[in-house]
């Protein structure tokens, strides 16, 4: 194996995905804080925040403070949640470079969160996506309830890998798959990821993983044996799991790194930082009464 097919990209999803699954208040500074200090970990990839309604996610109404006042690192990129042109207009006013849009392989799931078919949002992403394409930006495309529906359960093999191809027939970079209720087992992630190798290269793909079970590593380890090399994870854990209350939702940062520094992949984070910063954005948090 070459030093190349050791090397993993851990993509931090703690200010977005880990803070609006958070029930507290966290102000704008510690927001920003949280963010700087986990690009200053070697994170490569620090996604930053949403904007979406703020009726949606009232967590990260803020947006539009906090990302101007990032202070980006060089070679670390913070992508943003877009799901409309409303919301990639506020991007671009905030001086974004990178977007993610998000749909699921589950109709019922799709429905839920964003208020539409699948179909219908990913004609909503469409201008979406040439828009960001013109500009040069990076795009990500997020396919949640890839391996579970907390609405409609099972979720066949096809709806995935078709959601997953539009996506990058859309114009996205690469494509997050989503255990966004914890679900699956190594065998599902060796299905799964399977069948879309066929299809995506795996340097287009990451899979996004969630702890509910216990489980989140066992996958980690079943995608890296599969050849997939990007990993979505959230520092500290940030984030319970909304379909499970007390259970965890994304897989702690740390967790992962521990877990690449044993099987010997290389990844260039700074654990001790992630669990510091992840402690000093909890120490922000003001509970909702
Ligand atoms: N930014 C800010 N406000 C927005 C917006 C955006 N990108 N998109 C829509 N809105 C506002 C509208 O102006 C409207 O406001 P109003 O009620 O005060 O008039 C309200 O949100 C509803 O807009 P509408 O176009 O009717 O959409 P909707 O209610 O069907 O919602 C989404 C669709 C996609 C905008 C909304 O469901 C959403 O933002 N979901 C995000 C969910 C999410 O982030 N989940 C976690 C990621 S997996
Ligand atoms: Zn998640």
């Amino acid at each position: 194996m070459t030093q190349t097919d050791r090397a993993v990209r851990i993509v931090e999803v703690g200010p977005r995905d880990g803070l609006q699954n958070e029930e507290a208040i966290v102000p704008a500074d510690a927001k920003v804080a949280f963010i700087e200090a986990l690009a200053a970990t070697g994170l490569q990839v620090v996604e930053a925040t949403s904007f979406v309604s703020p009726r949606a996610i009232p967590q990260l109404a803020d947006a539009d403070e906090v990302f101007p006042r990032i202070r980006r690192l060089p070679g670390v990129r913070y992508p943003v949640l877009v799901p409309n042109l409303r919301g990639l207009e506020r991007a671009e006013a905030a001086g974004v470079d990178a977007v993610a849009v998000f749909t699921a392989a589950s109709e019922a799931f799709t429905q839920h969160n964003i208020g539409m078919s699948i179909d219908g949002s990913l004609a909503a992403f469409a201008p979406v996506l040439a828009r960001a394409a013109g500009a040069g930006w990076w795009r990500r495309g997020y396919v949640s309830t890839a391996f579970g529906c907390p609405y409609s359960g099972d979720v066949v093999t096809e709806a995935v890998v078709d959601v997953s191809v539009a996506l990058m027939d859309l114009g996205c970079d690469e494509i997050s798959i989503g255990d966004t209720i914890g679900v699956a087992h190594p065998d599902d992630v060796r299905r799964v990821v399977g069948a879309l190798l066929a299809r995506i290269p795996a340097d287009r793909l990451a899979l996004h993983l969630h702890d509910t079970y216990g489980r989140a590593l066992e996958n980690v380890e079943a995608g890296l044996e599969l050849g997939i090399r990007i990993f979505d994870a959230s520092a500290g854990g940030t984030g319970g799991c909304p379909y499970a209350p007390g259970a965890p939702g994304n897989l702690a940062t740390e967790s992962l790194v521990g877990l690449l520094d044993r099987l010997g992949y290389e990844h260039g984070v700074d654990a001790e930082g992630v669990v510091r910063a992840a402690a000093e954005v909890r120490a922000s948090f003001v509970p909702v009464s």
